[in-house]
């Protein structure tokens, strides 16, 4: 479906914040790419949505395949069209603009007009709260009914390729679990694919086939949601699972056990 191979990105013609970055997703696959700030988590959704021209920054190497096709740097209508949707960092919802009417604008890029109102009504069933909300204006719903929105949003356009940039961040655990089912039951019913990016580990994971953990732009380490899981380093430095050494990075924690077993 996806692939990113050995890409490299760089703002401002100088400064490298993607090295040599290699991905995929498979088709109908749920793949979650973790990592602390600033590892380069959403830089990497913008080189696949083909959004870091807006920003001055381009891949300088390396390609991003979507379905076979190069979308190296491409435009990003293309992208879209490619079917392909991001949900950007941050609840960017249209503040002014009523619950439905939100979803009717990421059904923009479509005609029909029966197929639309279907959708509405498949995004309502995924999200009841939601149709109870129809009529109210977006800019005053909570967190949690905010994302549901741009995800119902998202799922308008009838995206092969969905592109979700941490949706749990400041949300209850309850609501990050809600969401997370009905990211999984909506990639069930439909032929979709997901790249999920979340520093929530645990909540990624619950519903992700594969793994990808990246710092400094690179991937440091990836495997299927059983292999990331059964990860000592992972358990600890991701998930919160035992250890006690608190949070750094896993490159210093591999370096740190090295020395404890050289030190004996
Ligand atoms: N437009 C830009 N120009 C220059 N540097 C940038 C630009 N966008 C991002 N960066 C830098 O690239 C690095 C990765 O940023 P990115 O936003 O991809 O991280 P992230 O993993 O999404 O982090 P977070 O979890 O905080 O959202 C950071 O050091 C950031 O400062
Ligand atoms: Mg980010």
């Amino acid at each position: 479906m996806l692939a990113l191979r050995n890409v490299d990105v760089v703002f401002d013609g100088v400064i490298q914040v993607l090295r040599s970055l290699s991905l995929e997703v498979r088709p109908g696959q749920v793949v979650a790419l973790m990592g602390g700030n600033g590892a380069g988590k959403t830089t990497t959704l913008k080189a696949v949505s083909s959004l870091l021209a807006a920003e001055r920054g381009a891949i300088v190497s390396g390609q991003v395949l979507l379905q076979g096709q190069d979308l190296t740097n491409a435009d990003p209508g293309d992208v879209v069209r490619g079917g392909t949707v991001q949900v950007m960092e941050g609840r960017r919802v249209l503040h002014h603009l009523t619950v439905e009417q939100n979803l009717r604008v990421g059904a923009h890029f479509r005609g029909e007009r029966a197929e639309v109102a279907a959708d509405i009504d498949e995004v309502y069933g995924y999200f009841p709260r939601l149709k109870d909300l129809r009529e109210r204006t977006a800019g005053y719903l909570s967190g949690g009914e905010m994302q549901m929105l741009l995800v119902g949003r998202a799922l308008m356009a009838r995206p092969r390729l969905l592109l979700l940039d941490e949706p749990s961040m400041g949300l209850a655990p309850r609501i990050v679990h809600e969401l997370f089912e009905r990211v999984a039951e909506v990639r069930a019913r439909r032929s979709m694919s997901v790249l999920l990016v979340e520093q929530n580990a645990r909540a990624a994971l619950r519903i992700a086939d594969h793994g990808y953990v990246m710092e400094n732009g690179r991937i440091v380490l990836h495997g299927s949601r059983d292999e990331l899981e059964r990860n000592e380093d992972i358990r600890e430095f991701y998930l919160g699972l035992g250890g006690a050494q608190g949070r750094r990075s896993y490159r210093e924690v591999k370096h740190y056990k090295r020395r404890k077993r050289w030190l004996g």
